[in-house]
């Protein structure tokens, strides 16, 4: 009771914990915004922000909602009461989560096991949904939610993070096979800048972790105004499906490392289904077209696999690279928003400033500050951009600027004018992301390897952002 005076006077998010000294045998705990977890073992509980670190002794928990307090008594049931004294039936739900996808299976960093794990995840993500006859796509809440998609007026896609470099890319795949308008905003933005939503607006909330308090919030603005809400997260059971009317769930596992490199991959092949399906349905992705999709879209997971073979000769040039105090990532189309993530993958884990921009941005000012001293990353897959590409990184060159660059198998040009190349396997425009993402991660990786820093917990960042 005591608790629950209290805590109708508390103001903001909280996840809290709660002992009575002259009471040993009991725990009090409440939650509002924050997540809070029950797992449920033999004659114990354990109490957590996460199931992750619990499922090593039980894989029984509780989620608690929110405004509701969990009463833990050694040898007793659960009890669940809200602020309001209304009781609840703790729901007991079993995870599916393993033991061994919490352990680094023999890697040195939990992030290099996640980013050699994507030719799974990503398998994973789309098995039971791109078939293997390779004739269609099935994604079970677009079926559910089918007229909803055919006649949203626009689409707002709302993340933070790495969730909206995913989000960006999204918005390429969407506007180009299913003709909707799609606009792509920060949460902590779009919750507090009175956005003008209607009801046949669909709003996609993309998260890895499914906790991100701004991506929530914006997830109770958009229901609010009358939006249908389209989750995409990795974390069953986590906050923002629960909150959502449908979504879809990524299905890589547990992802540790702070910076995320499994989730993004797999919320683009989300996007990018989702993408595909809107527009056959629509009918403005023809059959062959779409036949031709299915097909690029199974054969990305062994594309990857090939990829990966190159860390070795990532790592060896990462050695060359820590002078570097700055560096640019350029990238057009589909691969701008490879550029932001590249450069926001660097930042995070070896604390070099860095920064994405359009290849064609760069004469409005970054190219200011090209010297020799300064690396740029070029992402030059083949696309009808190629040439314009070819003629920015002459550009940087003239200004004896360093360039790493990740082409298509077999580029000359490109190649020629780099002082380190990455291949990656050719495959359609959209689905490029895919595949030039993963030098990127493994550049960040390696350099930061090499300077010693800790990459699996990097300094200042957390892995869920509860709070705003
Ligand atoms: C934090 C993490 C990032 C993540 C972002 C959004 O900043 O360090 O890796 O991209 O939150 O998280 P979410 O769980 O919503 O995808």
């Amino acid at each position: 009771t005591a608790v629950q005076l209290a805590l109708t006077q508390v103001v903001g998010a909280y996840a809290i914990a709660v002992l009575d000294r002259n009471n040993p045998d009991q725990i009090v705990a409440a939650r509002k915004g924050s997540p809070l977890v029950v797992g449920i073992g033999e004659d114990e509980y354990f109490l957590g922000s996460d199931a992750t670190p619990i499922i090593e002794f039980t894989n029984r928990v509780t989620y608690i909602g929110d405004e509701e307090i969990v009463t833990i008594r050694r040898g007793e049931a659960l009890k669940i009461r809200t602020i309001t004294n209304i009781e609840k039936t703790p729901r007991i739900q079993k995870l599916e989560m393993t033991l061994s996808q919490l352990e680094k299976g023999g890697y040195p960093h939990f992030m290099l096991k996640e980013i050699f794990e994507q030719p799974h995840t990503l398998s994973d993500c789309m098995r039971g949904r791109v078939n293997v006859e390779g004739n269609n796509i099935t994604l079970a809440g677009f079926i559910d939610n089918r007229e909803k998609f055919l006649n949203a007026r626009r689409i707002i896609i709302t993340a933070c993070g790495t969730s909206w470099h995913a989000a960006q890319i999204g918005m390429y795949a969407i506007e180009e096979y299913a003709r909707i308008p799609v606009e792509v905003e920060y949460s902590s933005e779009f919750r507090y800048r009175k956005p003008v939503i209607h009801k046949d607006d669909i709003v996609i909330a993309i998260s890895q972790s499914g906790e991100t308090a701004d991506t929530l919030a914006a997830v109770e603005l958009a229901k609010n105004a009358g939006a249908f809400i389209f989750g995409i997260c990795n974390v069953v059971g986590s906050s923002i499906p629960r909150n959502t009317h449908s979504g879809c769930y990524t299905h890589v596992g547990p992802e540790i490392g702070v910076a995320s490199t499994k989730a993004f991959t797999a919320q683009v092949a989300v996007l990018t289904m989702l993408a595909i399906l809107i527009g056959k349905e629509k009918g403005t992705v023809s059959r062959e077209e779409y036949l031709n999709l299915i097909r690029e879209l199974n054969l990305i997971p062994e594309k990857v696999a090939e990829i990966l073979k190159k860390s070795g000769q990532i790592e060896q040039y990462a050695k060359t690279f820590t002078y570097a105090g700055n560096c640019i990532y350029l990238g057009r189309g589909y691969n701008f928003p490879v550029a932001l993530e590249g450069a926001l993958k660097l930042k995070e884990i070896s604390y070099i400033h860095a920064e994405g921009y359009p290849a064609a941005e760069m004469k409005h000012g970054p190219i200011a500050l090209v010297s020799h001293e300064m690396p740029v990353i070029v992402i030059a897959t083949q696309s009808d951009t190629y040439e314009k590409v070819t003629s920015n990184i002459q550009e940087i060159k003239a200004r004896k600027g360093r360039i790493i660059s990740v082409v298509t198998e077999g580029d000359q040009v490109v190649r020629g004018l780099s002082d380190f190349s990455v291949e990656v396997p050719e495959t359609l425009p959209c689905l490029t992301p895919l595949l030039s993402v993963i030098p990127l991660q493994l550049l960040a990786y390696h350099i930061a390897v090499v300077k010693g820093c800790d990459v699996d917990q990097p300094r200042n960042l957390a892995k869920s952002v509860t709070v705003e």
